[in-house]
């Protein structure tokens, strides 16, 4: 399929560039990650009492739309149009959608936190037009490559999902209010985390990192072609559970064991590509393995739970372990792990663009704090989970501690590094006798 024929102006020759905008999501996203693991130790506590409180959901929502949709909006606006070779195709509405994303984001947070329902769904109105936006961004650049690349498939299917999602989120916040949904609390909560944890986030991180580890590692092994069907795979059981979930129907065993078996297929191929790899392990590509890692422990405990359900008391805290895993170890690691590669890239990018001093990737990384990160966020990870499976909340605190500490120093960093995208200055690297700049 030839790329649809694109429009250049004299002040940005390249018709694919989105400008800063990628950066402005990823400032929000990585301020948001700062804020929630700042609140995690003081929130840990009411998450292992029972998940489903007001806390708990504005922290969920704090990482979930504010750190992990926010980064993938971001990374989505720059390599959409790079991959599919067509413009997205509003691109002065893009700055509008980030502004309502922002505003109703933050609107969202804070009656999740106060627990104001009406307001809640009011401003989710907000973030649901902003997501209908950005999918009318999305869908014409990946349509014409649906089928064909691995990529632009899986991520044609999670904008849907998020549509999917957000439209169910704001359908649970209405009945707060209205009360006209039937069915118990607990499955219909169940049916929108899914949507929007595997549909919307895990299907395009498999699908994402189906083109980026290799470009990262450059294995020996090529993708297999059947790695798209892993994709279909997923999507059918992430459907078939949803749906199952929402109207109460048998089968909710069958659909999780089929979306099991479809991430048991991805973790044996991305397993395959970095065992034949020619780069060395840096710390992205240890993230991504540590949040494979972490994925296979969310996939335990989410069958553990199709047979137990969430409720109950001990299942309750086996639930929150899940949520647990899959958003911090499974999902940001992943992101972690890709910022250090895709943010200086796009703040480089950012600054020849405007015609500022050329900088590299490595003079705009800081590389020296992230062994730290990498233990201090996994530990505690690893502590938290304990301490819910356990019931030990001095365990939770200490673990949410660490997880604060290390994510701290990741924000900070990465502030750091996407500032140059704001101010022509240099980073203090740049005064180094021997400077080599791509070419
Ligand atoms: C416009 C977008 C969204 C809206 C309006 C929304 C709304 C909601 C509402 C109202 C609830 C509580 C449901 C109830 O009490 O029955 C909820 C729970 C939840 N949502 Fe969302 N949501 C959105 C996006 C997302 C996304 C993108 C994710 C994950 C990637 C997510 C993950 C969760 C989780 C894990 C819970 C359960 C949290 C807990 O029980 O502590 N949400 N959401």
């Amino acid at each position: 399929m030839p790329a649809t024929p694109q429009t250049s102006d004299a002040a940005n020759p390249d018709p694919l560039w989105i400008g800063r905008m990628p950066i402005h999501f990823f400032v929000v996203a990585v301020t948001s990650f700062a804020a929630g693991v700042a609140a995690m130790p003081f929130v840990i506590g009411d998450v292992a009492v029972f998940f489903y409180q007001i806390k708990p959901l504005a922290l969920v929502h704090t990482f979930t739309l504010g750190w992990i949709t926010a980064a993938m909006m971001g990374v989505m606006y720059r390599y959409v149009p790079a991959l599919t070779h067509r413009p997205i195709p509003f691109p002065r509405m893009a700055f509008a959608q980030f502004v309502l994303y922002v505003f109703g984001v933050v609107g969202m947070i804070v009656h999740f936190a106060i627990g104001l329902w009406l307001g809640l769904w009011t401003v989710a109105i907000v973030v649901v037009i902003s997501i209908l936006t950005f999918a009318a961004e999305m869908i014409p650049c990946l349509w014409p490559s649906a089928g064909s690349g691995v990529a632009e498939t899986g991520m044609l299917l999670s904008v849907c999902f998020l549509v999917l999602a957000a439209a169910i989120g704001l359908t649970l916040g209405i009945d707060k209010t209205y009360d006209f949904l039937g069915g118990s609390v607990l499955t219909n909560l169940a049916s929108h985390v899914h949507f929007a944890a595997l549909g919307w986030v895990t299907l395009t991180i498999c699908a994402v990192s189906y083109r980026m580890i290799p470009a990262f590692l450059l294995p020996k092994e090529k993708l297999p072609p059947a790695a798209i069907w892993q994709l279909y795979a997923l999507t059918i059981g992430v459907i078939g559970l949803g749906v199952t979930l929402l109207i109460r129907a048998p089968g909710v065993a069958f659909w999780s064991i089929l979306i099991a078996a479809s991430l048991l297929a991805y973790i044996f191929t991305i397993g395959r590509l970095v065992r034949t790899r020619r780069m060395p392990l840096d710390w992205t590509s240890r993230h991504a393995i540590c949040g494979v890692a972490w994925l296979i422990v969310a996939i335990a405990t989410g069958l553990v739970l199709t047979v137990t359900g969430a409720d109950g008391e001990y299942s309750s805290r086996i639930a929150a372990a899940y949520g647990v895993t899959g958003i911090l170890g499974w999902i940001s690691n992943f992101i972690i792990g890709m910022s250090y590669q895709l943010f200086p890239g796009f703040v480089t990018r950012a600054r020849t663009s405007v015609g500022w001093a050329p900088v590299t990737i490595a003079e705009l990384s800081i590389p020296r704090p992230r062994p730290f990160v990498f233990i201090a966020y996994n530990l505690g990870i690893a502590m938290v989970v304990c301490g819910l499976l356990a019931g030990s909340i001095d365990l939770g605190v200490a673990g949410s501690a660490w997880i604060a500490a290390g994510g701290l120093v990741y924000a900070a960093a990465t502030l750091w590094t996407l500032s140059f995208a704001y101010r022509s200055s240099m980073p203090s690297a740049v005064r180094t006798d021997l400077r080599i700049l791509p070419s």
